[in-house]
């Protein structure tokens, strides 16, 4: 279902040069928010060397399904579930990574290289969690309930293996994807995280 847009806003929008054709799913974000994003995106930066580096090779993290959360899920939901709005895309977004942040730390011990770094990032995206507004009453759609109820669910059965360094590529990639606007005037040359075949030949051009 398309929220009713009036002529300017799809004009201010179209300026920012956003996707939208769905102008539903992108809002604003605030300052504040956009100062603790790029903090966080900075640190994210230095992933493969903490995440990669300093893991063995092949090292690999086990994880729920759902905690599996990259740019080609958004736009799978975005084209499947009616009334998607973008407060459930970012929550989604925040529960998976806190999630994701536990994992990690709980197979490194306090000495290990990668714990102070990973302990930072966590720090770092509690504070976008506490800036992010926060719906009162949340009313998700089923399909994205169904998501938060699995991911939080310690007994669900559908678990997968991750390395580290791919999962933190995805809380990077969704992350550029969903907050955009918050990184299109520092980087102007920002390439479309939300546009998965952008990403398939970014990869390929730059195998890890
Ligand atoms: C990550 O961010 C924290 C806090 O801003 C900073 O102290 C730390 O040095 C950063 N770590 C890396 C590896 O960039
Ligand atoms: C790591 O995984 C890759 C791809 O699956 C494989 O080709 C490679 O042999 C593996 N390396 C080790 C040391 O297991
Ligand atoms: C993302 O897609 C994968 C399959 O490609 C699926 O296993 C996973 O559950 C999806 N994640 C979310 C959060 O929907
Ligand atoms: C997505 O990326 C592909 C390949 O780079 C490009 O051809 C296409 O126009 C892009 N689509 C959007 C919506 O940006």
């Amino acid at each position: 279902m398309m929220v009713q847009t009036s002529p300017c806003a799809l004009l201010f929008w179209g300026l920012l040069g956003c996707v939208w054709v769905l102008p539903v799913l992108i809002a604003p974000s605030s300052p504040t928010l956009c100062t603790s994003l790029r903090t966080l995106n900075t640190n994210l930066t230095q992933r493969r060397r903490y995440m990669k580096h300093n893991f063995p090779i092949n090292y690999t993290i086990r994880v729920h399904y759902e905690e599996v959360f990259k740019p080609r899920n958004i736009t799978r939901l975005k084209s499947q579930v009616e009334g998607l709005e973008a407060q459930d895309l970012q929550e989604v977004w925040l529960l998976v990574n806190k999630e994701v942040l536990k994992h990690i730390l709980r197979v490194l011990p306090e000495r290990h290289p990668s714990y102070r770094y990973t302990f930072s990032l966590q720090d770092l995206f509690l504070k976008v969690q506490q800036v992010l507004p926060s719906p009162d009453e949340w009313e998700p759609p089923e399909r994205i309930q169904e998501i938060c109820d699995r991911v939080k669910d310690p007994d669900y059965p559908g678990w997968t293996f991750v390395t580290p360094k791919s999962l933190l590529d995805n809380f990077y990639r969704t992350m550029r994807c969903l907050f955009s606007d918050c990184f299109s005037i520092q980087y102007p040359e920002e390439p479309n995280y939300c546009n998965v075949s952008h990403l398939l030949r970014h990869k390929s051009e730059h195998q890890t």
